[in-house]
């Protein structure tokens, strides 16, 4: 893995570097906040903080992991990476190029290299559409090829995720959940980006072709060298997919490091939650249920936002302000009391 929070070098030609892999993508500082609707014309102006000062490195090539509970901010952070939301505060890298303060020359040249899949595959295509229609879409709005150039893009993409050139000429909505799925992998692999973010792409799915579509995504990431930003409740999943994972609690990364590292040995009282409730399937750990719910991402509690639900949690906790600390070479974890 690539981890490093804290220090990022710069070369001389501008391209972010760590452990001497290039990163990819990077957010330094990052917060996204959303105004609340005021409930009167004097009441005082309130925010959603759905992503809280995140600092993360993506490397060249590697499947990033993110977990956390829903309302977390995951997909905040993933589209705020994307250029799709703009920060609140901080800054979003790719490639070297500072994308997040809508500088339209370095997004657009960003956009070229970025897709995303989501969690839905029936809702993330038009219904009307033919499985080419579907398909070569994105190289018909980028223009400049002929019909014999699709048709070709198209029947080597649709290889590629596990379909036939006869489903083709199918309508879209004429597949399965895991099959449109596919669809959608191929339609996001056709502009042969560099880096994908795939948004829960299992989770609507019928859990007998979960291993079918993770199978796939591995299997892509190796031919391709594809970087991912893959977004999962399923620690199962991240595990198979992920050489580095983060772990968000309430807009903010609480754990991050190494797939192996976290699972082996989870830092945080709250991945810890987390990790028992896999490992306490096989019997190999006794699950730690987590009591109440997170608290409201629009009044954040002051101190460790975990506090209120945490096992271990001190008096201290609910003053002091817990930040990512290097716990080992590739672990890094928000919990002073660990
Ligand atoms: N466009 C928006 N306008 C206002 N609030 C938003 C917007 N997008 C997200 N939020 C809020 O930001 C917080 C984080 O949302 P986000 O969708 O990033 O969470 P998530 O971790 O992806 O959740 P899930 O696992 O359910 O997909 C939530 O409280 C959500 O209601
Ligand atoms: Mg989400």
């Amino acid at each position: 893995m690539c981890a490093a929070i804290i220090c990022v070098a710069t070369d001389l030609s501008g391209v972010r570097k760590m452990n001497d892999k290039e990163i990819l993508v990077s957010t330094r500082g990052l917060s996204v906040h959303f105004p609340v609707k005021k409930e009167s014309t004097f009441a005082r102006r309130r925010y959603i903080h759905a992503v809280e000062g995140v600092s993360i490195d993506i490397c060249k090539g590697e499947a990033f992991g993110l977990v956390g509970e829903s309302g977390c901010g995951k997909s905040t952070l993933a589209n705020a990476t994307l250029g799709f939301v703009r920060p609140t505060s901080g800054e979003v890298f790719f490639d070297g190029a500072e994308i997040g303060s809508g500088k339209k020359a370095a997004l657009k040249s960003a956009r070229l290299k970025m897709q995303k899949i989501f969690q839905n595959p029936a809702a993330s295509l038009d219904p009307r559409y033919s499985v080419f229609k579907a398909v070569s879409e994105p190289l018909r709005i980028r223009g400049g090829y002929t019909a014999k150039e699709l048709e070709n893009e198209v029947s080597a993409v649709l290889e590629r995720v596990g379909l036939t050139v006869s489903d083709m000429s199918r309508g879209v909505t004429e597949f399965s959940g895991g099959q449109q799925q596919r669809i959608a992998i191929a339609r996001a692999l056709i502009v042969k980006p560099e880096y994908l973010v795939c948004d829960e792409p299992v989770s609507a799915l019928d859990v007998s072709v979960h291993a079918q579509i993770l199978d796939l995504l591995v299997s892509l990431q190796e031919q391709l060298g594809i970087t991912y930003l893959f977004i999962s409740h399923d620690l199962a999943a991240v595990r198979k997919l992920c050489g580095t994972i983060a772990i968000m609690y309430l807009g903010q990364i609480v754990e991050y490091g190494s797939a192996e590292r976290i699972f082996l040995s989870p830092a945080h009282p709250y991945t810890r939650a987390l990790i028992s409730a896999v490992l306490s399937l096989d019997g190999a750990r006794e699950r730690i249920v987590l009591k109440g719910d997170a608290a409201s991402p629009i009044d954040l509690p002051s101190g460790c936002a975990f506090a209120p639900r945490c096992q271990c949690a001190h008096e201290k906790c609910k003053s002091t302000e817990c930040r990512l600390t290097r716990i080992a070479d590739d672990h890094f974890c928000a919990c002073p009391y660990i």
